[in-house]
């Protein structure tokens, strides 16, 4: 109740900052943010128009054209999209205008139960009911043919197009996360995407998912994710790029150009893009106390600017923002996201200046009902979410915005709200050229699941998988071993993260028949056990795995987590250990998984530990004991063919970790850029004998510690390089100056390889700085290839906006004071130096 009461004070606040904008129509042109539609016309019907306008155009049937037989602007190609956008809008009926702020569903003409179904019938009755009340969007993302599809999307827009008064077509939503999920090519989970640090190949990779999607005819994906896995025991670390915010907004920016890259054939020359990327959750989602999903997250203004905003700001609100956001489930420091003012408006619109729209996640304004408690109805919900800077609503709940028509006519939310939202949603489909031409490339086709594409997902597989381990070069194994045990869970299946379409692992390989197929022309003999199920605590198959392992030369040894496809993930009693959803109380290996690898291990020979998961792994025994241990992180079609590249060496390892390993979930926040002041001097540990070793007592854990067993930027590689001639130019500027890092790698073993250069930055001001900042932070990271015996000379240029802080007084402040600069991953210095601000 007082939410809402707050909620109208606001309201009349705004109205009142709207009033000085429409008084006079001068002072309007100028205070008006450019983002906002022209309201003069409206204004000039009195306080609340509650219908079309008349005055210009043919009545109700006949809006679509003009009185004088002149092309209607919004029709014109070749116009401004802002005129565009008031041009048509006066047009729209109230109803009109809700429906373009709701999602609709290919379902409502098209049966959809049987996803190998290829009839191609239409309810014709089903696609007007649907359409009338729901057309900002249609979401497509099922499992069907692709004729079906087709046929199906091309009813749908033709209908809009040609059978409704204005003509205004959809927005055609689906899932790419990594990989369009109505059947194109799957990618590795975003984590293993953000492992490669190669933002160059994401954008080729999202070049391909983009294309796909263009093709079929969607204009709009759920992707990329840009949360932040600094609480891991949530579900979800799997879709995001890591625990760092330069690194997520700089492969968001690479995902969000490679989707948005290009415009549809015979579209305006305005368009700016074929298909939206949608940036989410916006905002603070990844972080949930407990690390429960949907749960509340805790912070302040510093937090969420220093951190969480970040990303969305680089990678979605710059020059070429993208075309969309959603908004998060969860609520921060008590403020639900769906009606986060402060987050939607002031942040979003005025700061950044955004000019599309944010819609919500599935069923999320009822949660303001449900879950979050300040709202008692769905009037309430609809209309605090819409005042708040809410565009449009997505389908999973009750449709709370089709409460709008009624109580925009009684006068509770006001109509310059929808007009807001619905310019947002109308400069969208503008900007994608949907006017022109909405439908399916006819080539469609040749657009799907190509050799090039697979191609360069084969690139990805290799580059995404992560050396953590290497004792005594244990390896790459060589092809003139004897034999291998492969052992594990993870060996005969296909783990693929959540946000893939149900049997997409039929387009994949498993490990088992990658090392096959790499090892077919070779004498090397594979014995395989699999010892146990990653779900189950039964040992029984334990025993077959020690004696596969002692039939051989080498035992490897796959075990981690998994997730379930979109389908199965929904539906009760699975029993995945990752995914949305899916969250963990602890990081230890689930089941015997830990006992099959010391198992396997106490044989003797060579033991070669992968983990195949969506998120970090806590098993310092392994550590402790496994001769080389890799990370392979969710992988793509290619994943089981890339890991044996690996292991036999035929693929130099790459990737980094962008995401630390904790010791266990007693020991986290593990994320390297802390606030100075978060790790510890002396911890203690319990000894592998069982005595109780006690830390000195300082900011430790008596009998642990809080440093990670890998640390973010963490991966080794079978050659070596070094790093010389840092240069730091210039090494003293002004508060709005760049400043170029520059050093040469050299790969000084006799191995071709990929390595990935960071240059970190410590923040500090003389060692002070006025308020608490992170210990360090990445400001800059670029993957080179270096021959062996050769070098590389790399620069990466660091903006002056990198280099600020969120002061005291609230805003961006580049403090004067000394930066130390230094080159490494995030625990271990190859270089460094000095950098002033003066
Ligand atoms: C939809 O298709 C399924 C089989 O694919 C069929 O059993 C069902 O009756 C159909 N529904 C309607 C409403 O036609
Ligand atoms: C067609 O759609 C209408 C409206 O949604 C629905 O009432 C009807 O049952 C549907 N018909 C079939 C055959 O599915
Ligand atoms: C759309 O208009 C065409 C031509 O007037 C008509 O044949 C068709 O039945 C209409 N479709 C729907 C779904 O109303
Ligand atoms: C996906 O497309 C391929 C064609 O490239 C086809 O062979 C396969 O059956 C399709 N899979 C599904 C689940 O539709
Ligand atoms: C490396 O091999 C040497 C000699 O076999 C052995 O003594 C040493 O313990 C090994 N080191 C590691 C880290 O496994
Ligand atoms: C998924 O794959 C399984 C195994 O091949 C098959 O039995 C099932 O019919 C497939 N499901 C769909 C919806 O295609
Ligand atoms: C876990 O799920 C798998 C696959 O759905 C199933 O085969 C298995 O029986 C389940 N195990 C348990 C313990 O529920
Ligand atoms: C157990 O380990 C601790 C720590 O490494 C060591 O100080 C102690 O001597 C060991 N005790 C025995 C009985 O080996
Ligand atoms: C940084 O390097 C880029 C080229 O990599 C160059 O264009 C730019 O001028 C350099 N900036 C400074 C301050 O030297
Ligand atoms: C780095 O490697 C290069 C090429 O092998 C060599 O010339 C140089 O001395 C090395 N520098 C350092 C600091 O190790
Ligand atoms: C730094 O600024 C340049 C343009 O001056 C821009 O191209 C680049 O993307 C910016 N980099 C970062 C990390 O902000
Ligand atoms: C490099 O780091 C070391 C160790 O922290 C420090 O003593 C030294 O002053 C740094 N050098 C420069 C040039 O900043």
């Amino acid at each position: 109740m007082s939410f809402c009461v707050i909620t109208a004070i606001r309201l009349l606040l705004y109205l009142s900052v709207f009033c000085l904008f429409l008084a006079p129509s001068s002072a309007y042109a100028h205070a008006r943010p450019w983002w906002s539609p022209n309201l003069d016309a409206t204004a000039a019907h009195g306080p609340l128009p509650l219908d079309v306008r008349t005055d210009l155009h043919f009545p109700l049937h006949a809006r679509g054209t003009n009185n004088d037989g002149s092309l209607p602007i919004y029709k014109d190609p070749n116009a401004p999209i802002e005129n565009r956008v008031n041009d048509l809008l006066p047009r729209m009926t109230l109803e009109e205008k809700i429906a373009q702020l709701i999602q609709g569903d290919l379902d409502g003409w098209m049966n959809l139960t049987d996803p190998n179904d290829d009839t191609l019938t239409y309810n014709a009755t089903g696609l007007v009911t649907e359409l009338t009340s729901k057309a900002g969007a249609i979401w497509g993302g099922y499992l069907m043919p692709w004729d079906k599809w087709v046929y199906g999307i091309t009813i749908g827009q033709r209908y809009l197009i040609e059978n409704t008064t204005l003509g205004i077509p959809a927005i055609v939503q689906s899932e790419a996360l990594h990989g369009f999920t109505n059947n194109g090519t799957t990618w590795p989970s975003p984590i293993g995407l953000a492992a490669s640090f190669n933002a160059p190949l994401l954008h080729a990779a999202a070049a391909t998912i983009g294309t796909e999607a263009a093709a079929l005819g969607f204009s709009q994906v759920f992707a990329p994710v840009l949360d932040l896995s600094r609480e891991l025991r949530w579900g979800r670390v799997e879709e995001n790029y890591g625990e760092d915010p330069f690194l997520t907004g700089e492969m968001g920016l690479a995902y969000v150009s490679g989707i948005q890259e290009g415009t549809r054939p015979n579209t305006s020359a305005t368009a700016v893009a074929r298909v939206a990327a949608t940036c989410k959750h916006f905002a603070a989602y990844g972080s949930p106390q407990g690390g429960l999903n949907i749960a509340p997250v805790a912070g302040g203004e510093r937090e969420l600017r220093t951190y969480y905003l970040r990303p969305f700001e680089r990678a979605c609100a710059g020059v070429e923002p993208t075309l969309s956001l959603m908004s998060a489930y969860a609520s921060y420091d008590g403020v639900p996201s769906v009606a986060n003012y402060h987050l939607l408006t002031e942040i979003l619109r005025e700061e950044w200046g955004y000019p599309y729209f944010v819609t919500t996640d599935a069923g999320s304004v009822d949660l303001l009902i449900s879950t979050h408690g300040t709202c008692a109805t769905r009037e309430c919900a609809a209309k605090d979410a819409l005042e708040n800077g809410l565009q449009m609503e997505m389908g999973g709940g009750s449709y709370t915005y089709l409460t709008l028509p009624d109580q925009v006519a009684a006068g509770t939310v006001d109509m310059r709200y929808v007009d807001l939202a619905v310019a947002t949603v109308l400069r969208t489909k503008f900007a994608l050229g949907l006017f022109e031409n909405p439908y399916p490339y006819e080539d469609y086709l040749s657009m799907l699941r190509t050799p090039a594409t697979r191609e360069l997902l084969h690139q990805m597989e290799q580059e995404q998988i992560v050396l953590l381990q290497n004792n005594n070069s244990t390896l790459p194994l060589s092809k003139n071993i004897g034999s291998i045990a492969l052992i594990g869970p993870q060996v005969n299946r296909v783990t693929l993260g959540d946000y893939v379409f149900h049997n997409a692992t039929l387009n994949c390989l498993t490990p088992l028949q990658g090392f096959t197929e790499l090892l077919a022309s070779t004498y090397v003999r594979i014995n395989f056990a699999q010892g146990c199920e990653l779900w189950s605590n039964d040992e029984s198959q334990i025993p077959a795995a020690v004696a596969a392992a002692e039939a051989s030369d080498a035992a490897i040894v796959m075990v981690g987590t998994w997730s379930l496809d979109q389908t199965l993930l929904w539906e009760p009693g699975t029993n995945a250990t990752t995914g949305e959803h899916v969250d963990l109380s602890s990081l230890a290996l689930v089941g015997a998984q830990l006992s099959l690898v010391q198992a396997v291990q106490a044989v003797g020979k060579p033991t070669i530990v992968i983990f195949v998961s969506g998120k970090p792994v806590a098993e310092p025994w392994i550590q402790d004991n496994a001769d080389a241990v890799v990370q392979q992180f969710y992988y793509g079609e290619l994943g089981g063919l890339a890991i044996a590249e690996i292991i036999f060496g035929d693929a130099n390892p790459s990737g980094k970790l962008p995401v630390s390993f904790p010791h266990s979930v007693g020991t986290t926040p593990a994320f390297y850029n802390y606030l100075k002041g978060g790790r510890p001097i002396d911890p203690g540990y319990v000894a592998p004998n069982g005595t109780l070793v006690f830390g000195h007592q300082v900011r430790e854990y008596v009998l642990d510690t809080p440093v990670p067993m890998w640390s973010f930027g963490h991966g080794l590689s079978y050659t070596t390089f070094n790093y010389t001639n840092l240069l730091v130019y210039p090494s003293t500027i002004g508060a709005n100056d760049d400043f170029n890092v520059t050093v040469t790698v050299h790969n000084t073993g006799t191995v071709d390889g990929k390595e990935v250069v960071q240059a970190s930055l410590i923040y500090l001001t003389d060692v002070v700085s006025s308020v608490v900042t992170p210990n360090q932070f990445l400001a800059g990271f670029q993957k080179v290839f270096i021959p062996a015996g050769g070098s590389e000379t790399v620069t990466i240029q660091i903006n002056s906006t990198q280099l600020a802080l969120w002061s005291l007084d609230n805003t961006w402040v580049v403090e004067p004071g000394d930066f130390a600069v230094k080159v490494g991953t995030s625990d271990t210095t190859y270089l460094n130096a000095t950098m002033t601000v003066q």
